[in-house]
């Protein structure tokens, strides 16, 4: 397994000045086109939960990349998975969240009937970088009073310490950049 992560990290590109002046994009498309690497992802993400988090009871996935990996994983292991969207797309009482981005403000929102108290979660998106956004995911779970695994993550950006942000919550990432 550990010998196809190498093969991850292959499938990642990085654009620069994308989408913003100063900002080195790292592009996942290498990797979802590859079904290889998809499920190598897949397949270590797995293999994460099942030896560290057995008593997990939900993954969350976070608008709009973690879609793509959050519902994948989570059928993997025979659970549920609920939405953290943003604003304004889940209909019906929601709580909701703001954060700050690069430029402005955002808001992020789960159903308020999505998690009982008590239930165990853990956070997925595409990758971490201020932090704000999983941050946000966590301020959400808190007002369901669900329990807060691990926040996992494909890409880790660590210059932009996300992690610390996150503290007493554990991050986990597949691949790290500077
Ligand atoms: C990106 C990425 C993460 C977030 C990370 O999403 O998919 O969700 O930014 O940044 P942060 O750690 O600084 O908050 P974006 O807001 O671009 O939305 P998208 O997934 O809908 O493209
Ligand atoms: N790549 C993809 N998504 C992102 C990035 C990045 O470098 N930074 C913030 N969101």
């Amino acid at each position: 397994l550990w010998e196809r992560r190498r093969l991850l990290e292959e499938r990642v590109r990085a654009f620069p000045d994308f989408p913003s002046p100063g900002v080195l994009f790292r592009d996942i498309t290498p990797l979802l086109k590859d079904p290889i690497a998809f499920r190598t992802v897949i397949d270590i993400l797995e293999h994460r939960v099942r030896t560290h988090y057995p008593q997990i009871d939900f993954i969350a996935g976070l608008d709009s990349r973690g879609f793509l990996f959050g519902p994948v994983l989570a059928q993997r292991l025979g659970i549920g998975c609920v939405l953290i969207r943003k604003k304004g797309k889940l209909p019906g009482p929601t709580e909701s969240v703001s954060y700050t981005l690069e430029y402005g403000q955002a808001e992020l929102e789960i159903q308020s009937d999505a998690l009982e108290p008590g239930e165990k979660v853990i956070l997925v998106d595409d990758l971490l970088a201020t932090g704000g956004t999983m941050c946000a995911a966590c301020e959400l779970m808190k007002k369901l009073k669900a329990d807060i695994l691990e926040c996992v993550v494909v890409i880790e950006l660590k210059s932009l310490k996300g992690a610390e942000k996150l503290k007493p919550f554990p991050v986990y990432s597949l691949l790290q950049y500077d």
